[in-house]
Order: structure tokens, then C-alpha cells, then sequence
């Protein structure tokens, strides 16, 4: 039934490293510690977060996020404090900050990294205080918030290169879910990729099915941007590719067809697409003929059928 939940979540994958994301992140939901999402770009550490906030006991109450990238310096105590009315020039109305809003939900500190040593400072205070001031008050407000924060470079680097505070680093790194990149996971391109373009065909009103070759050649690939680039090329390739008949390897942009970014495939994985590769061909030479193509590969006619249906032989 978690399974389920988090299926709804929009956390995608049949592969080993996915299914133990998913493991992770239910412990780390029932856990009242802070967490810290790694991860690279595009991976997923938005979704991962927002599955740990939903699945935890904190999920009635909101999950507020802040870019850290995006806030500056002046305005990173008014987000996140708030303010009295009259605090500073065009403070006309008072404001709850995001840990006043987040009271009894949780912060999402997403690219927690580019936060300033300013930034860094104020926010240490805060996690070791529990209270917070608004800007123009004296009043401390208790707040009761989980933090949860996500970077696409890892914070023990960033401490040793002395960009990030060591102490913040301990009280934010408490249970650390490592998301992985899609290359480390290429056995569920296959399920994302046709995910993606079902829906992205979907929205566009294309009616072309994914050739499994395609599928393949989108499988080597070593997606530096990870889901998210396999999401934008599916999006683009709905509008600007085959609009019925077959999206095949030589849609693809050129980038991923000519294998120049490919990654290394597990055994199972290469094993899988050379069977793909091989029934395909074998069907191909006899016009699509299950009963000879059967023989040629020296199989039953149901072992054939069965293999198509095992390797998704489209
Ligand atoms: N396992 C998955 N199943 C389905 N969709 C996924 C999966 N992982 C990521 N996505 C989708 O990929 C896109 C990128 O994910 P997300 O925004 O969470 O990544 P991110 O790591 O936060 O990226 P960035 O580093 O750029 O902030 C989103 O549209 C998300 O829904
Ligand atoms: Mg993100």
C-alpha cells in the first residue's frame, strides 16, 4: 500500500538502487530527524523531498520551500523570520516568515549550498534555538518545523573546501537519502522513457508508439542531466518528431543516437537489448512470421510469444 502511496508520488522505477530510494525514503519519513537530499541536477531530490514530507506525520501541516539560490542576502531574514509591520522601508503590513508558516510541517531548503555565510550563520542559530525573531520584534517565537534540505553538490565537499559551516552540516546531514543518477539506474530508462511519452503524446495529440530500438539507444545514453533530460527530450521529441508510425533511434537528437555519451551496461542490461536486437531481426527477415521466425531462433512458437512479451519487443 506504500507502495502505492509513493507510485503516487511520481517516484518511477522497477531498478534495484530505486527500489531501495523508496525504502529509504518511508524510513526517513517516519524518522523526526531533519534530512538531507543529495543529489545531482535533474535526478529527482524535489520529488524525493516532497514524498518525505507527504509520507511523514508531519504531512497535514505544509512543506514551505526556499530556493537558496534565489533569496539574497537582505531578503533571507525577512523570508524566513518574517517581519513587524514597519520593520524597514515598504514593511507596510507584518509578515510570517517560512518557519512561522512551516510551525509543525516542515521547511524544504532546496539548494542549501549557495546559501552565504551570512545566511549560513542566521540559519544555525535558528536550528539550535528553535525560536525565531521576526525582523523589528524582540519577541522570540517558538517554532517546531522539520528541515529538509537538498543539494546537487555534496555538502562534505562544500565543508572541505571551506564554503559550507561544519556545525550546519551536522545539524542538516542527519539521515542523508542519496537520490541516484539515472545513468546508475539504466534499466528504468525504459519505464521512464515510455511514462514521459505517453504523456508528453498524450498532450500533444501524437500518436507514434516508441520503437524499443529507440528505447535502447535511450538506455546507453549516460543523461548528464539525469530524468529530468529524458522528461524534456520525450516532451520535445512528441512535438518536433514522428507524429504517427514509430519514434525510432534516428529521431532521437544527435547527442544520444550517435552513442558518443553511452554508459556502461550491466551484464543483464546488454544481455537484454542484444536478445531485443537479435528477435527483432529475426522477425524482421521473415516478414514478421512468429511461426518462422520461431524456428530460425530455435524456439517454440509460445517461447517466442514469450520473449517478446519478456524483452517488450515492440
Ligand atoms: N523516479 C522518477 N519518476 C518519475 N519522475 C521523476 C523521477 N525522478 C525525477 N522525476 C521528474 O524529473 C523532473 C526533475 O525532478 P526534480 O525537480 O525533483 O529534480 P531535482 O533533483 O530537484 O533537480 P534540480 O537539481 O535541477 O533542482 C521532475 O519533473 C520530476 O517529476
Ligand atoms: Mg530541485
Amino acid at each position: 500500500m506504500i507502495q502505492e502511496d509513493l507510485g503516487a508520488f511520481g517516484i518511477a522505477g522497477d531498478s534495484s538502487v530505486i527500489r531501495d530510494l523508496r525504502q529509504t525514503i518511508r524510513d526517513a519519513a517516519t524518522s523526526p530527524y531533519p534530512v538531507l537530499v543529495e543529489g545531482e541536477s535533474g535526478s529527482g531530490k524535489e520529488l524525493v523531498a516532497s514524498a518525505v514530507h507527504r509520507l511523514s506525520p508531519r504531512a497535514a501541516r505544509p512543506l514551505c520551500p526556499l530556493n537558496c539560490a534565489a533569496v539574497t542576502d537582505e531578503l533571507f531574514e525577512a523570508e524566513l523570520f518574517g517581519f513587524a509591520r514597519g520593520a524597514f522601508t515598504g514593511a507596510v503590513r507584518e509578515r510570517r516568515g517560512l518557519f512561522e508558516e512551516a510551525d509543525s510541517g516542515a521547511v524544504f531548503l532546496d539548494e542549501v549550498a549557495e546559501l552565504s555565510a551570512r545566511a549560513q550563520a542566521k540559519l544555525l542559530r535558528t536550528l539550535q534555538e528553535g525560536e525565531i525573531r521576526r525582523l523589528g520584534e524582540n519577541r522570540p517565537r517558538r517554532v517546531d518545523v522539520r528541515v529538509i534540505a537538498a543539494t546537487n553538490r555534496p555538502l562534505a565537499a562544500e565543508v572541505d573546501a571551506g564554503r559550507f559551516r561544519r556545525d550546519l552540516w551536522y545539524r542538516l546531514d542527519v539521515v542523508r537519502i542519496a537520490v541516484p543518477a539515472l545513468r546508475d539506474q539504466p534499466g528504468d530508462v525504459r519505464l521512464l522513457a515510455r511514462r514521459f511519452w505517453g504523456e508528453a503524446a498524450r498532450a500533444v495529440g501524437n500518436c507514434a508508439v516508441l520503437d524499443s530500438e529507440a528505447i535502447d539507444v535511450l538506455t546507453g545514453y549516460s543523461w548528464p542531466g539525469n530524468v529530468r533530460e529524458l522528461q524534456n527530450v520525450m516532451t520535445a521529441l512528441a512535438v518536433t518528431g514522428p507524429r504517427r508510425g514509430r519514434v525510432r533511434a534516428c529521431n532521437l537528437p544527435r547527442v544520444i543516437a550517435d552513442g558518443r555519451g553511452r554508459v556502461a551496461l550491466t551484464l543483464h542490461e546488454a544481455r537484454r537489448t542484444f536478445e531485443r536486437r537479435h528477435v527483432r531481426e529475426a522477425l524482421a527477415q521473415v516478414g514478421g512470421h512468429r511461426g518462422k521466425a520461431a524456428r530460425a531462433l530455435g524456439v517454440s512458437r509460445q517461447g517466442l510469444a514469450k520473449l517478446i512479451k519478456r524483452l517488450e519487443v515492440a
